[in-house]
């Protein structure tokens, strides 16, 4: 009885008078049957979800799918500009920007935030800047960034947030072609203005050759040629979030009590909206459950959230690696909400090496006179000329 009971195959000795080959197509054909059925139904049940990791030109990404099959793309507003499939280049476009189209903020955000634990590439990356640019509709000054960009594939990617409305499209060819990530809207002064930068850091973090990041306007042109701008970002110990302490209405005036014990007044800093942050920090504020939110529920309107979250957050989480000045020169002598815009007439190689050098900072703990590598608010109407100096002044030499 007992050495009946261990064995578990015992059941077959009673089918031994069933013919041997018989038996065996028998289970076979069961095994068959089960495995077919057990298929169908696996397959229809994951139809719309998927997993994919993916390693193509040095470019690792991770992507899980859903298809438009079952699930409509509810989280994110579609941008209205539909990328048509007429050529390849296109096609490959519409796919990255496709299926960050279908992901959720929320997924987007915990995708980014991802760390590999092997600190070795697997493969040869040649670490690239991601410029994102924050706009209503489109790079008012494309065919300046066109020059700049010129002669540099591979350094660099670019990331485009516009404003939900903006319908047009870039010329095929263009840097900005295709470029565009999923948006929403975004209001001045509004606690959006901060989730859209960090849309735009997420989607470039998705790309794990991107090692700095830079915040850029519409209205934004380089001062100096790509190389010394990317030579300049990558060898930086620091990174460019400006932050400082002000009192006063726009300073700690805008903070509000409701904001504590999480952040204190005396942590409230302040400081320009346009940055350029290495991939540990994006990935810092990407990953940031703790005190965006505070910011989402209590800094709206008047409080404007641009001009506070990175200077506070920065100064509180890494400080110490922060330069606390921005790259990005503006000039708010004329008083008032909004910087000095400058025209056509304005642009003259003078005006853009004062830009260029007219100031003094400190670079990885020397003094140097080169403290901005981009300046805003140029109009169109600065282009032409913008084209005409920029040879010569940035040494756009290629
Ligand atoms: C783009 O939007 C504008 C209004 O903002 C509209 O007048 C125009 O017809 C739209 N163009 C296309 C191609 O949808
Ligand atoms: C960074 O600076 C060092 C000198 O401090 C220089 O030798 C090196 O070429 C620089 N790196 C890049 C990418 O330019
Ligand atoms: C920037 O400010 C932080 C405090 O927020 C400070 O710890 C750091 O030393 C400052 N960096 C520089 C370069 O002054
Ligand atoms: C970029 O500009 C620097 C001076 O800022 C110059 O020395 C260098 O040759 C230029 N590089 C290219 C590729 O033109």
């Amino acid at each position: 009885m007992k050495s009946h009971g261990q064995n578990p195959f015992s059941v077959t000795g009673k089918l031994t008078t069933t013919p041997l080959p018989l038996l065996n197509l028998l289970s076979y054909l069961f095994f068959f049957v089960f495995g077919l059925t057990f298929g169908i139904i696996f397959c229809f049940h994951y139809k719309s979800f998927s997993f994919n990791l993916q390693v193509t030109n040095g470019q690792f990404s991770i992507f899980t799918t859903r298809s438009l099959v079952n699930n409509q793309p509810s989280h994110l507003t579609i941008s209205s500009s539909t990328p048509n499939f007429d050529t390849p280049r296109r096609s490959i476009e519409v796919r990255w920007s496709g299926l960050n189209e279908m992901m959720s903020e929320e997924e987007l955000l915990w995708k980014a935030s991802m760390i590999p634990k092997i600190k070795e590439f697997p493969f040869k990356r040649v670490p690239k800047i991601a410029f994102m640019f924050l706009t209503r509709g489109e790079v008012i000054l494309a065919p300046l960034w066109e020059k700049f960009f010129k002669g540099n594939e591979g350094l660099y990617s670019i990331y485009v947030h516009s404003d939900p409305s903006f319908n047009g499209s870039e010329p095929e060819g263009s840097v900005f072609n295709g470029r565009r990530i999923p948006s929403k809207e975004v209001l001045w002064g509004n606690v959006n203005m901060v989730e859209a930068e960090r849309r735009l850091l997420a989607n470039a973090l998705l790309d794990f050759s991107n090692q700095h990041f830079v915040l850029l306007s519409e209205s934004c042109i380089p001062l100096y040629n790509f190389s010394t701008i990317y030579t300049y970002l990558m060898n930086s110990t620091q990174n460019f979030v400006e932050s400082y302490d002000l009192l006063g209405p726009v300073g700690r005036g805008r903070y509000s009590n409701r904001m504590g014990p999480t952040i204190k007044i005396e942590e409230w800093r302040k400081g320009s909206q346009w940055f350029g942050i290495d991939r540990d920090l994006a990935i810092e504020v990407v990953a940031d459950k703790h005190y965006f939110p505070v910011f989402q529920n209590y800094c709206n309107g008047p409080c404007y959230a641009d001009e506070h979250y990175l200077p506070t957050f920065v100064s509180m989480k890494s400080g110490a690696t922060n330069s606390n000045r921005t790259l990005t020169w503006v000039d708010w002598s004329r008083g008032g909400p909004h910087p000095s815009k400058f025209i056509r007439t304005d642009v003259t190689p003078e005006f853009l090496m004062k830009l260029r050098s007219g100031s003094s900072c400190e670079y990885n703990g020397r003094k140097t006179n080169v403290c901005f590598l981009f300046a805003r608010k140029f109009t169109l109407d600065a282009l032409d000329r913008l084209l005409r100096f920029a040879p010569q002044v940035m040494q756009f030499n290629r």
